[in-house]
């Protein structure tokens, strides 16, 4: 069941990998409170499926293939999505890639973190003149717990120092709050879910189960709303009680 956080209906959200796991549940439950969604996503067959099932809700959608990373695309996205859905009250950056990815420390973080700091920069123009938010999705790891990615542990825990400075210096444009999630059952997820590591993970989070897509879009749905409306700069975990386990 949806909670009712005081949106208003017309209002827009843009997400950031909207295609899939924690960025197309966000999607998808905003739509269903009455939200228009700018959706964006490299990933052109996925994100064409979710315009459609967020259009299906009744609601307004506009999909962007855009690389966050790529900073004409973010400047171009970002001006095509306010043409099409008018200011943009809310920003979900979410998009990433998977911890299982070997990728160059250097490069990586200057592909999560950078791309964050370019969509909300692109973005800021953009909003209404007042109540705006920005949720990034970070991570448990590297803020609480170690894992095996140097250059994911590292980039999270950036990002949420990016948002401290948001949340500080840029308050009077919007909110800005990291979500955290710990182990959350998406597509990229699941081979390590089924692992003999992942299982033993699973053993100790104390509410007995993985995260859902729904449970971190509902948090993040939570942050960026009026009912949020004096929440900035907390670092949310959405980890079922695994990290105080640790
Ligand atoms: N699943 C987890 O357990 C977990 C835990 C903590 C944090 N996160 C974070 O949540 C976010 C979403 O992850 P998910 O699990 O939903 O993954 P997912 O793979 O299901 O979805 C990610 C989406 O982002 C898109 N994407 C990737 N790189 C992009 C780019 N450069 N530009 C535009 N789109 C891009 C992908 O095509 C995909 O559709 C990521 O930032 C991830 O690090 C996930």
């Amino acid at each position: 069941m949806d909670a009712h956080f005081g949106f208003t209906p017309g209002d827009t959200i843009l997400i950031t990998g909207a295609a899939s796991g924690i960025g197309r549940a966000t999607a998808l439950a905003a739509a269903r409170q009455g939200l228009n969604v700018g959706a964006w996503d490299i990933n052109e067959e996925n994100l064409a499926g979710v315009v459609q099932e967020i259009r299906d809700l009744g609601v307004r959608a506009h999909g962007v293939v855009a690389d966050v990373g790529d900073a004409a695309a973010v400047e171009a996205g970002m001006a095509a999505t306010a043409r099409e859905l008018g200011a943009i009250r809310m920003l979900h950056n979410n998009a990433g890639p998977p911890s299982s990815v070997p990728l160059e420390f250097t490069e990586a973080i200057g592909l999560c973190v950078g791309s964050v700091q370019k969509v909300t920069d692109a973005w800021a123009p953009h909003r209404p003149d007042a109540d705006s938010a920005m949720v990034v999705t970070s991570s448990v790891a590297g803020n609480v717990i170690g894992t095996n990615s140097d250059w994911y542990s590292a980039s999270k825990a950036a990002l949420a120092g990016y948002v401290r400075h948001l949340a500080a210096y840029r308050s009077g444009e919007f909110r800005s709050n990291a979500v955290a999630p710990g182990m959350t059952l998406t597509p990229r997820i699941a081979p390590f879910a089924e692992s003999e590591m992942g299982q033993r993970v699973l053993e100790r989070i104390p509410l007995g189960r993985m995260a859902s897509p729904e449970d971190i879009a509902n948090a993040t749905l939570f942050l960026l709303s009026p009912s949020a409306g004096y929440i900035n700069g907390v670092f949310l975990p959405v980890d079922g009680g695994w990290t105080v386990t640790q």
